[in-house]
């Protein structure tokens, strides 16, 4: 399959099966917006719950929170978003499209239209809004990155938890910036996720082992949900292009359909964040190490990961088409949408209608599960395979126990990746599906 190809046919089955649709669509679009639908959600929630609990809830030096996108211009000014976080921009003066000149192989024609640019001009990525009633209400930002408001109520968090450094705080939310290069799906959008962690350490710390440390912890996470390690490449950002209080920053970079380009990465940021906040703000943050009688601004580990970005690794690596065959998208049980779909043989026979709903009913209560009696079993099993329902289970007249007393509820579960159907007592279900979940 054509990388580009296999693009194009995963954004036709995100919008046909209901994963993710084009934004504002039936207004013509918005470009670089995108909303989630009801497969997507499902699946975007499993990827956001597999990361809170692997680097939130399954450490014990780790805590999380839910700050504001809202937050005080201030803390943006001290970060430096105000005055920095701003890209160059062109624009062709004859189509009007806007590039960023650094992302262009060629600066001196339009790709578009082989127009001539205008000079290049500074461009905010940050999108302003403004609090209040009155025109000269207070300006702020939506939330450019989600770590603002984690440097910001790093004391809240030491005064109201028992963590001593090292430990970290963890948070996943949207994020806005006014991108200027958009295009490839949802890779890069206005509004997105993100999942950020802060690590504070003491600046006596072995730094370097710590990153190191964390690095290996974030490839197990893509171990976790089936991205494989040989589709990754650690890009080491040179001296010369990191940012000035950044002593080392990887970009984890990911060959994503379109090519390789970040997914997540980690940089070590100094005491720069902390002390800009101290400085700008007047509160002291510094901390107070009880066994050495020490003060100190902690340094951070930020390891940081776009959502949605992840969510497109992790359906360029399910997707598989047989060669236009069958379509069946791998994914890990853990994040499937659905992981199982309950079939009643025939849909005019009530009898087995009313079984496959009571065993329908009872997974219910602990797994997401769905319900198809359209059209035969071998169309059933297609359109769950495309969605990447990991089983299939089929009440027949066997389950009914009406030719053969020892099949009495008992089903066929079938095995999307397999294609394997094997038979099992209907209260043997919960634990069969449970195994596939550890
Ligand atoms: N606090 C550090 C920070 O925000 P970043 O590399 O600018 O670093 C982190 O962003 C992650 O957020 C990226 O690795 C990417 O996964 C995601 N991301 C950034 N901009 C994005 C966009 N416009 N659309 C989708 N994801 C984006």
């Amino acid at each position: 399959m054509a990388e580009q190809n296999k693009l194009e046919k995963i954004v036709a089955l995100c919008k046909r099966r209901g994963f993710v649709f084009p934004g504002s669509e039936i207004y013509g679009g918005l470009a670089s917006t995108y909303d989630y639908g009801p497969l997507g959600v499902e699946l975007k929630n499993n990827i956001k719950r597999s990361w809170w609990k692997y680097f939130v809830q399954d450490r014990i030096d780790m805590t999380g929170i839910d700050g504001g996108i809202i937050l005080s211009p201030k803390l943006w000014e001290a970060s430096g978003h105000v005055a920095n976080f701003k890209d160059p921009l062109v624009e062709c003066k004859k189509c009007h499209h806007r590039f960023r000149p650094d992302k262009l192989k060629d600066t001196s024609k339009c790709p578009d239209c082989g127009g001539e640019f205008t000079e290049a001009k500074m461009f905010s990525g940050l999108f302003e809004t403004t609090i209040g009633a009155t025109e000269e209400g207070l300006v702020t930002y939506l939330r450019p990155e989600t770590a603002g408001a984690i440097f910001a109520n790093y004391k809240n968090v030491l005064d109201s938890t028992n963590l001593k450094i090292p430990f970290g705080i963890g948070q996943v939310g949207k994020a806005f910036r006014n991108e200027i290069t958009t295009g490839n799906f949802i890779f890069r959008t206005l509004e997105f996720e993100q999942a950020e962690i802060e690590y504070f350490i003491s600046p006596d710390s072995d730094w370097s082992s710590i990153f190191e440390k964390w690095l290996e912890y974030i490839y197990g996470f893509a171990d976790l949900i089936g991205l494989p390690r040989k589709q990754f490449f650690n890009n080491e950002i040179p001296d010369k292009e990191r940012a000035f209080y950044s002593k080392r920053t990887i970009d984890i970079e990911y060959q994503f359909p379109f090519g390789q380009d970040e997914l997540w990465a980690i940089a070590y940021r100094t005491d720069y964040d902390l002390s800009r906040h101290q400085e700008a703000s007047g509160t002291n943050l510094e901390y107070f190490d009880d066994t050495t009688g020490k003060r100190f601004i902690p340094h951070v580990i930020e390891p940081t990961f776009g959502i949605d970005r992840t969510f497109l690794a992790v359906l360029s690596e399910a997707y598989d088409d047989n060669d236009g065959e069958r379509t069946v998208l791998r994914l890990s049980p853990r994040l499937a949408p659905f992981k199982v779909a309950i079939f009643p043989l025939l849909k005019n026979k009530p009898e087995l209608v009313e079984k496959a709903r009571s065993v329908y009913n009872e997974l219910k209560k602990h797994f997401n599960v769905v319900w198809d009696d359209r059209g035969n079993i071998g169309k059933r099993y297609f359109s769950q395979d495309e969605i990447g329902t990991p089983y299939c289970v089929t009440v027949d007249f066997d389950t009914l126990g009406e030719s053969d007393s020892d099949k009495k509820d008992t089903v066929t579960i079938r095995d999307r990746d397999t294609m394997k159907q094997e038979r099992i007592a209907i209260s043997d279900l919960k634990a069969f599906i449970q195994k596939s979940l550890e």
